[in-house]
C-alpha cells in the first residue's frame, strides 16, 4: 500500500511516500526558521501563508522523488492534531482535497503519536510491548505507556512549556538564534553543568508530572539578574555554564522520571520521539543511567517534524479502524 503523508502542524511543511508503513520512497521537509528566525518563536499567521504557498509545490516533489504519480497513491494520510490551528487546516483541507479527487480514502494521525512511531518504524515485528514512550519536542513533553501501535496510556506530562520551547526560551534570554535546542546544546558542551543549582520542577502528588517554567524563570534570574538588577546578572563567560546547568536539569528530570515509569510499569525498552531526541547529551544520559533498558530512537531525519511518519503511521490507523470521512476536523488538541 502507497502512503501519501502529509505533515503541517506548526511550521514544517511536510510530505512524504512510504511503502506498507516501513518503506520510505520519498521525505521532504520545507523548514520555515529563516521565516520565524527574527521573532525568536513561531508566528502562526505568518507559518500560515508560508504552508499555503509551498504545500502543492512539496507534494509534487515528494511524487517526484519517489518516481511515482498521483494515480499511484492507495490512501492519504494527514496530521490533523494536535498544533496551530491555522497550520492544521492547510494541511487537512489538503488532504481533503486530494482524496475527493482521486477516490482514494484519508485517514487522520495524531502528530505526537507520530513522534513515537518514528522510532518504531523499523523496529516493529521485534518490538518488545510495553515500552515506555517519551516524547520531547517543541509543543509536546510527555511519558506514555505503548503496549502496541495505538494502544496507549498517558503517565505523565508537563503541566507548562514543552522542554523543546523550555530550550527556545532559555536561548531567547541568552541571544542565541531560533529553534534554541541546538545552540543550548552546543554551548553546553564548553560549560560545568554543576555550576548553577538548577532543579527540574517537581509537581506534588504527581510524581511523573513535570513543569519547566521554574527552571526557565531560575536561568532568566541567573542571565539578567534577579528583578533585571544588572549587578546580579551573570558575567557572559557564565554562558556555556548556565546553558550546561540548564540542561542537565531539563534532562536530567526528564529521563529519572522515564526510567523509574518503565520500571514500574514492567516495560524492557524506552522509545523515543521528537525533536530534542537530536541532543546528544540526552541519549549519552540515556545509555548511562539505564544499561538495563533497550533505546529506541527516530531513525535518521525523523527526529524533527516530518511526514514519513505520518504516512507510516496512517498506514496502521487505516488497517486497525478504517477511513475517517471528508467530516474530519482539525484539532488543536488531542488525548492519549
Ligand atoms: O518535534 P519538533 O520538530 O517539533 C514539535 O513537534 O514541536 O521539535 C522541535 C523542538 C524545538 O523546540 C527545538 O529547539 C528542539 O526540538 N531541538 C532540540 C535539539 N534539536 C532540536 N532541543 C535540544 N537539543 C537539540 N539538539
Ligand atoms: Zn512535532
Amino acid at each position: 500500500m502507497i502512503v501519501l503523508g502529509i505533515e503541517s502542524t506548526c511550521d514544517e511543511t511536510g510530505c512524504a511516500i512510504v511503502r506498507n508503513g516501513i518503506e520510505i520512497l520519498s521525505n521532504v521537509v520545507a523548514s520555515q526558521i529563516d521565516l520565524h528566525d527574527t521573532y525568536g518563536g513561531v508566528v502562526p499567521e505568518l507559518a500560515c501563508r508560508r504552508h499555503v504557498d509551498v504545500i502543492i509545490p512539496i507534494i509534487q516533489r515528494a511524487l517526484e522523488e519517489a518516481n511515482l504519480s498521483l494515480r499511484d497513491v492507495d490512501l492519504i494520510s494527514v496530521a490533523h492534531g494536535p498544533g496551530l490551528i491555522g497550520a492544521l487546516l492547510i494541511g487537512l483541507n489538503t488532504a481533503k482535497a486530494l482524496s475527493l479527487a482521486l477516490k482514494k480514502p484519508l485517514i487522520g494521525v495524531n502528530h505526537v503519536e507520530a513522534h513515537l512511531y518514528a522510532a518504531l518504524m523499523p523496529h516493529l515485528q521485534a518490538m518488545p510491548f510495553p515500552s515506555l514512550g517519551v516524547v520531547l519536542s517543541g509543543g509536546h513533553t510527555a511519558l506514555v505507556l505503548v503496549k502496541g501501535i495505538g494502544d496507549y496510556q498517558l503517565i505523565g506530562q508537563t503541566i507548562d512549556d514543552a522542554i523543546g520551547e523550555a530550550y527556545d526560551k532559555v536561548a531567547k534570554m541568552m541571544g542565541l538564534p531560533y529553534p534554541g535546542g541546538p545552540h543550548i546544546e552546543q554551548l553546553a558542551k564548553e560549560g560545568d553543568a554543576n555550576r548553577y543549582p538548577f532543579r527540574p520542577g517537581q509537581i506534588k502528588n504527581h510524581p511523573y508530572n513535570m513543569s519547566f517554567s521554574g527552571l526557565k524563570t531560575a536561568v532568566l534570574y541567573a542571565v539578567k539578574g534577579v528583578g533585571g538588577r544588572q549587578e546580579k546578572a551573570a558575567p557572559e563567560q557564565d554562558k556555556p555554564h548556565i546553558a550546561a546547568s540548564f540542561q542537565e536539569a531539563a534532562l536530567g528530570g526528564v529521563v529519572s522520571r522515564a526510567i523509574r515509569a518503565a520500571e514500574e510499569h514492567g516495560c524492557h525498552s524506552l522509545v523515543f520521539g521528537g525533536g530534542v531526541t537530536n541532543n546528544r547529551r540526552l541519549r549519552a544520559l540515556v545509555s548511562d543511567s539505564a544499561p538495563h533498558l533497550s533505546a529506541y530512537w527516530p531513525s535518521k531525519g525523523l527526529e524533527l517534524d516530518n511526514a514519513a511518519m505520518i504516512a507510516g503511521l496512517g498506514y496502521h490507523t487505516y488497517l486497525r479502524r478504517g477511513a475517517d470521512t471528508l467530516a474530519l476536523e482539525a484539532v488543536t488538541r488531542i488525548g492519549w
